[in-house]
């Protein structure tokens, strides 16, 4: 049995050679002549019998069309909702094998291959393949010229928990080398793994945390912001924290009020992008609320409601907005609005 790697330009895909031919992922449609010319160094693509597809992402999935042309029968195996992925973007027949949660597939007497299902690192159809010490990660531990720790921060940290619970699993499989779709082989697999492990953790701090996100370019927002302070309420400027740490701020709070002035008629840039990058999946049971100043039309704080609630996040009440300087009156109810948010959070 031997393994090359035929990938090309920085994606791997790996030739499993053995009694039963394998290939372990693709590359990007665009280097599909470079990977059939790779194979063909070792064997000719009618020679393969099976084409694992862990993930059924552009990059590692879209050649295989261009195989499929010269080898139609060839088994193609994947999770169930990659099969169904493959469906929608050949639009057509294959020869499908549904890889299940430990199934083996032997392809000699002595090389057998092991599914392990590993759900959403980082789309749902994810899965790796395992072979007598060696993992074929897909995206887990990718590089991608950003170190697998960038990597990881950039790609896989909006699904820490899937990452998390797949490196419980990891932990008890003996595991001498990684081979990822992206990257350098990995022979330090406890501590890619345990580094992983680390970054995934779920928090388990303090789950009645409100927070206060805020935009503010004159003064009017940021009064109102700094008057929930005296409510125990953390605050925080958006000019002052990078995105990454914002959305730290959200994922570790119970509550979240994002306050915002009206910029023509809309969010501004700053506070529309932080919404836009939090991920559903860290969102299950906070409940958001928004407040800001405006001059005339203040669209801001509605907006944010309608942006949530389309996401399905729950959100409290309706918006509290106030003209320019709250005056005592605004200043009232705004106590009134914020008191009532924060009993809500720390009586749930
Ligand atoms: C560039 C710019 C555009 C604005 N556009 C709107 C607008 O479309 N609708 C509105 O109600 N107010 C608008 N305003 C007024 C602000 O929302 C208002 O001055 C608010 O009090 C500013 O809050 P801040 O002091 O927290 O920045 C605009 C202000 C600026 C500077």
């Amino acid at each position: 049995m031997s393994i090359y790697n035929v990938g090309v330009s920085g994606y791997n895909a790996y030739l499993i050679q053995a009694e039963k031919n394998v290939l372990i992922d693709t590359v990007p449609f665009e280097y599909a002549g470079e990977l059939k010319k790779n194979i063909g160094e070792y064997i000719s693509v009618e020679e393969l019998d099976y084409i694992v597809i862990n993930h059924t992402s552009y990059e590692r999935c879209s050649s295989l069309c261009e195989l499929l042309k010269i080898k139609p029968d060839v088994a193609v195996i994947s999770t169930v909702s990659g099969l169904k992925n493959i469906h929608e973007q050949l639009n057509g027949d294959f020869n499908e094998l549904l890889a299940k949660s430990n199934m083996t597939l032997r392809l000699d007497t002595n090389n057998t291959l092991k599914f392990f299902i590993t759900h959403n690192i980082d789309w749902p159809d994810s899965m790796m393949t395992y072979m007598d010490g060696i993992l074929f990660s897909c995206d887990a531990f990718s590089d991608e010229g950003k170190g697998i720790e960038g990597y990881y921060i950039e790609n896989l940290s909006h699904m820490s928990d899937f990452v998390y619970s797949a490196m419980c699993f990891l932990e008890t499989v003996d595991i001498a080398k990684i081979l990822p779709a992206s990257g350098e082989e990995i022979s330090d697999c406890k501590g890619a793994i345990k580094l992983y492990k680390e970054l995934s953790e779920p928090y388990d701090g303090d789950n009645r945390k409100v927070s206060v996100i805020y935009y503010s370019k004159t003064g009017n927002t940021e009064k109102l912001a700094k008057r929930c302070e005296q409510f125990g309420i953390s605050i925080y400027n958006v000019a002052d924290y990078s995105k990454k740490e914002l959305l730290d701020v959200i994922y570790k709070s119970r509550g979240v009020i994002f306050a915002t002035p009206t910029h023509n008629r809309n969010i501004p840039f700053e506070m529309a992008s932080l919404l836009m990058s939090i991920n559903h999946f860290k969102i299950t049971d906070k409940l958001f609320a928004s407040f800001g100043s405006y001059g005339w039309s203040g669209e801001a704080p509605n907006l944010v409601y309608s942006i949530l609630r389309a996401r399905h996040f729950e959100t409290y009440s309706s918006p509290f907005r106030y003209l320019f300087s709250a005056d005592e009156f605004s200043l009232s109810e705004f106590d009134k609005f914020i008191k009532a948010f924060y009993e809500k959070i720390i009586n749930i």
